[in-house]
């Protein structure tokens, strides 16, 4: 049975199931990924030896500490300390206990979609870096971006790491930027982690790893469908595929039906056919260069301040200003 036009949904996420698996070609959003188990997953990936992301952005972070200091203390000030979709903290940590043991004053605001993750993220810093005052931000980047924007007083440095923004096309990417240089003020920052373009293989292998957990991450979205909406996808009968075209930078990933089949949606109505070998498209990563980055935050009127990177040169931190 389809639904017709006047029907209501219970959430974004249920719309856009709806849009997405009506639509040719087939889509979901990757932003759909995270619950409790995909978290859990991501978690799991970044410990990967393919996924390189982490470790080298963690490298990055202990190597130029001293000099990322001096950067956001700038005149001794304290200044906040935001972050956009602080996860586990792992990474951050690193600058946090510098900063203590330096006596560099400023507080910590991470900011994520999860209460669960902030939570946790919280009771750690508490534990391990006692010195931190932390104030927890629950929202989505749109929603925080613009009390970010509203918080006056202290200097604001922004951290984004991770190379989150790697999920966004490039116009979206435009507007997230613009977004982030609305909510700051002259002297700001916005430290950002970039992933950047490399030998394709290496790309590829960080998205298809052999024990199958980036596979189990991008079907969780299905999971998460069956759960919440009362769906039948049989997760057996997908394939996981990533896909990198070296020329514009982008990786992608797919689940690609092993079969003709039909699946139901129950809370959406909606039956749906997938032909043998058809796609649901499900995320984008974005790999970058600086010749890029460069035109982002042109078209953005923002202005590269620095950047830091490993020995590589296999992943990158810009800092921005306005
Ligand atoms: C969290 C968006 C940076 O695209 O590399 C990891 C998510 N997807 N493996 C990325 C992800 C598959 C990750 N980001």
């Amino acid at each position: 049975m389809q639904k017709t036009q006047t029907t209501s949904f219970k959430s974004t996420f249920e719309q856009e199931v709806y849009e997405g698996l009506t639509a040719f070609p087939k889509h979901l959003s990757s932003k759909y990924f995270y619950d409790e188990v995909g978290d859990k997953l991501f978690q799991d990936i970044m410990n990967m030896p393919e996924y390189y992301l982490t470790d080298c952005e963690y490298d990055i972070l202990d190597a130029n500490k001293k000099a990322i200091g001096e950067l956001f203390k700038k005149d001794g000030e304290p200044f906040s300390l935001f972050e956009l979709g602080a996860g586990d903290g792992k990474k951050t940590k690193i600058l946090l206990k510098h900063f203590v043991e330096n006596q560099i004053q400023f507080d910590y605001r991470p900011i994520d979609i999860s209460q669960n993750a902030l939570n946790q993220l919280e009771g750690s810093i508490k534990k391990e870096i006692p010195e931190v005052e932390v104030n927890t931000l629950q929202g989505t980047y749109f929603e925080t971006l613009r009390d970010i924007g509203k918080a006056n007083g202290r200097r604001k440095v922004i951290l984004f790491l991770g190379s989150n923004m790697g999920n966004l096309l490039h116009p979206q990417a435009i507007e997230f930027l613009k977004n982030m240089r609305d909510s700051i003020a002259e002297n700001d920052l916005i430290f950002m982690g970039l992933d950047q373009k490399k030998n394709p293989q290496t790309i590829l292998d960080a998205y298809n790893d052999k024990a199958g957990i980036t596979e189990a991450f991008n079907k969780n979205v299905l999971t998460r469908i069956n759960g919440e909406m009362d769906a039948n996808f049989d997760l057996d009968k997908f394939l996981h595929w990533e896909v990198y075209d070296p020329e514009t930078g982008t990786a992608k990933s797919y689940l690609v039906s092993k079969e003709e089949q039909m699946v139901n949606i129950e809370s959406l109505e909606l039956e749906i056919r997938l032909n043998a070998w058809e796609t649901i498209h499900t995320e984008i990563s974005q790999k970058y260069d600086d010749t890029v980055v460069a035109w982002l935050a042109e078209q953005a009127d923002l202005k590269i301040v620095t950047s830091f990177t490993d020995n590589k040169q296999w992943f990158k931190n810009y800092v921005f200003k306005k």
